[in-house]
């Protein structure tokens, strides 16, 4: 990367004045431990066991979950989900340092073309949502305007949602667009034109469909849901906008762009575009969906912004109650409080609400369930408690679903509850749930290590081999080491390993840059910054993990011994197998003298 001295300056001073460990102390709470800080990575979903270290030493993080790490702006790029131009100002503007005139060229170049793009793809989707939008009013959407009135949709709602009609034909919507001054391709990166084989493009809403608009929280248009008004087997009833540089289905929630300024306190989250729109209608202002696919991670995390109160409002259908479920751990697991509301007429909010009205939608809202209660209660259907053995499974599986239960006063009030209904002791019900709790853990401990142990593979390109292990450990030492000593430094450097003679891609790279520092010190920042965001990650722990080692030199040793007994360029390294670096050293030097007398002894006997 180019970057002009002054930019560098720049970066400088941010990563100075922003402390990591105060950087990301404000996303998880911080222990000391040793040198060094552990927390609950935020990154993932961390619950237990802290796998988040940071070196405030180093000024570097290293999660061994989720396998990020990096400095403070590689943190912020992770956590807020920001380029490295975008998490840079966010951390000049906490430091209140301002940007420089000028960043490097070539990043500006690239931000300012994605910006650009992104612009570009407001402005495609604003000029359509105002075509269709004129359609719906126009003699061609006469039987979609009927349709939405059928619906008992309104003129102020229609407005308000910007609905719309996009006409049937192959071009309809490319040729007013390209009237406007936008290319095809402009339109198909946009999402709303398809591309045929022989590189021609068509309206990806082609075949007459009603308009909904999908508006991010800063009010831009990122993209379209489509609905058919006659539903039949040949296509869905509604069709999406592919995935574009700006719609991200898992990362967005329709009739947020509204929801967001309700004061209600928390969200209706429901499955269906229909549904938001009615509740809206009927006054009903904090209503949302995902968008057509099922609720994300992600879009937990945007809602977090606005509220840590949900309450489920999907399909009264089995697929609804499931998919509530799996929308409730999600939003659980980003600790919002959750609660599940039953739809008692008609398959969802909108059929309810359009039968019983707005007052009777609140009072399902204020009876809802909390989702554990409401788990409990769906598992009780399928029990008869009035047999004892049944009563017996029955208790088993509520102490399951109380296993997952965080909150301690919470799961005691639950425990009191279930143990009172089965008519056993809170006691052992609550022994009953700690042994799960227990029994969880370890699953969950299994399967990090054996995540943590995949991510190291991938991004190595490891073998499992045990052999393998130990001299893929060993270069990591050894790297970190030379990073950090430069005593270490020196001592590679003469004993003529290279940074070929690493067995690991990323070794080998980080060797290449290590070796290349001037005067065998190594600056950590200027190092980071020649890795991609992916490589990043390895070389972040691999530069944080010295083993707690106190010195460095002597301790280098074994490491080193191990590398070039791999290599086999010293044949007697099976013998420096403790820690002794004179020995180490005797034998480099003798090699070197062996090494001069053979050339003394071959300049003497063959004089040119
Ligand atoms: P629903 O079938 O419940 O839709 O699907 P709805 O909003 O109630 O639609 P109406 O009342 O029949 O008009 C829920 C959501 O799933 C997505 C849409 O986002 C829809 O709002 N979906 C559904 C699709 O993306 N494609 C489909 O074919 C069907
Ligand atoms: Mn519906």
């Amino acid at each position: 990367m180019a970057v002009s001295a002054d930019f560098q300056d720049f970066v400088d001073e941010v990563l100075e004045r922003n402390d990591i460990t105060e950087v990301i102390s404000e996303y998880a709470k911080l222990k000391r431990v040793g040198s060094r800080y552990a927390a609950l990575c935020p990154l993932h979903n961390d619950k237990k066991s802290p796998s988040l270290s940071i070196s405030p030493d180093k000024q570097l993080f290293h999660c061994f979950g989720c396998g990020a790490g990096g400095n403070v702006i590689h943190f912020i790029m992770a956590m807020e989900h920001l380029d490295f131009m975008d998490a840079l100002k966010y951390l000049a503007d906490r430091a209140r340092i301002p940007m420089p005139e000028q960043g490097s060229s070539t990043d500006r170049k690239r931000r300012e073309e994605t910006m650009d793009k992104k612009q570009k793809i407001y402005q495609i989707n604003a000029e359509a949502a105002r075509y269709f939008y004129r359609h719906l009013a126009g003699d061609e959407g006469k039987d979609a305007y009927a349709y939405l009135k059928e619906r008992g949709i309104t003129n102020a709602t229609i407005k308000m949602f910007g609905l719309g009609y996009a006409p049937a034909g192959w071009t309809r919507l490319l040729d007013y667009l390209k009237e406007k001054g936008y290319s095809e391709h402009d339109v198909f990166e946009a999402g709303l034109a398809k591309a045929r084989d022989n590189g021609s493009f068509y309206d990806a809403f082609y075949d007459g469909r009603v308009m909904f608009p999908i508006i991010n929280v800063q009010g831009n248009i990122i993209g379209f849901g489509g609905r058919i008004m006659q539903e039949n087997s040949n296509t869905g009833k509604y069709l999406n906008t592919p995935e574009t540089l700006v719609f991200k289905k898992k990362e967005n929630l329709f009739g947020l762009n509204l929801a967001k300024n309700s004061k209600a306190g928390r969200m209706l989250l429901m499955e269906g575009y229909m549904d938001v729109i009615s509740l809206h209608q009927a006054g009903i202002n904090n209503a949302i969906a995902s968008l057509g696919t099922a609720f994300t991670p992600e879009q937990a995390r945007l809602l977090k912004k606005y509220t840590s109160k949900a309450v489920l409002c999907y399909d009264a259908d089995d697929a609804g109650k499931k998919a509530a479920l799996r929308a409730g751990d999600i939003l659980t697991e980003q600790g919002f409080k959750t609660k599940v509301l039953t739809i008692t007429d008609g398959k969802d909010p909108d059929e309810f609400i359009k039968t019983k009205g707005p007052e009777m939608f609140q009072v399902l809202v204020e009876g809802a369930r909390p989702l554990i209660g409401y788990k409990i209660d769906a598992i009780k259907q399928h029990y008869d408690l009035n047999d004892t053995e049944q009563m017996l499974e029955f208790t088993e599986a509520a102490a399951g679903v109380l296993s997952e239960i965080n909150n301690e006063i919470e799961l005691e009030l639950y425990t009191k509850q279930i143990a009172k209904e089965a008519g056993i002791s809170p006691d052992t019900l609550s022994t009953q749930v700690k042994v799960l709790r227990r029994k969880q853990q370890q699953v969950k401990e299994r399967q990090e290590e054996r995540k943590e142990r995949k991510n190291f593979e991938e991004r190595t390109g490891g073998r499992r081999d045990l052999h393998e292990m130990g001299l893929k450990n060993a270069e990591r030492l050894l790297l970190n080491f030379m990073a950090e000593e430069p005593a270490v430094m020196k001592k590679v450097k003469e004993s003529g390993l290279t940074a070929e003679d690493f067995t690991e891609g990323i070794h080998r790279k980080l060797a290449e840059k290590l070796l290349a520092c001037p005067d065998d010190r190594v600056d950590g920042n200027a190092l980071l910054e020649q890795f991609s965001p992916e490589e990043i990650g390895v070389v972040a722990a691999i530069l944080l993990d010295d083993k707690n080692t106190e010195n460095k030199k002597e301790a280098s040793i074994q490491p080193l011994a191990k590398v070039l007994d791999a290599k086999q360029r010293i044949k007697q390294a099976e013998l420096l197998t403790n820690d002794d670096l004179h020995e180490l050293d005797k034998m480099l030097k003798q090699k070197e003298q062996e090494k001069r007398r053979n050339q003394t002894w071959k300049t003497k006997n063959n004089p040119q």
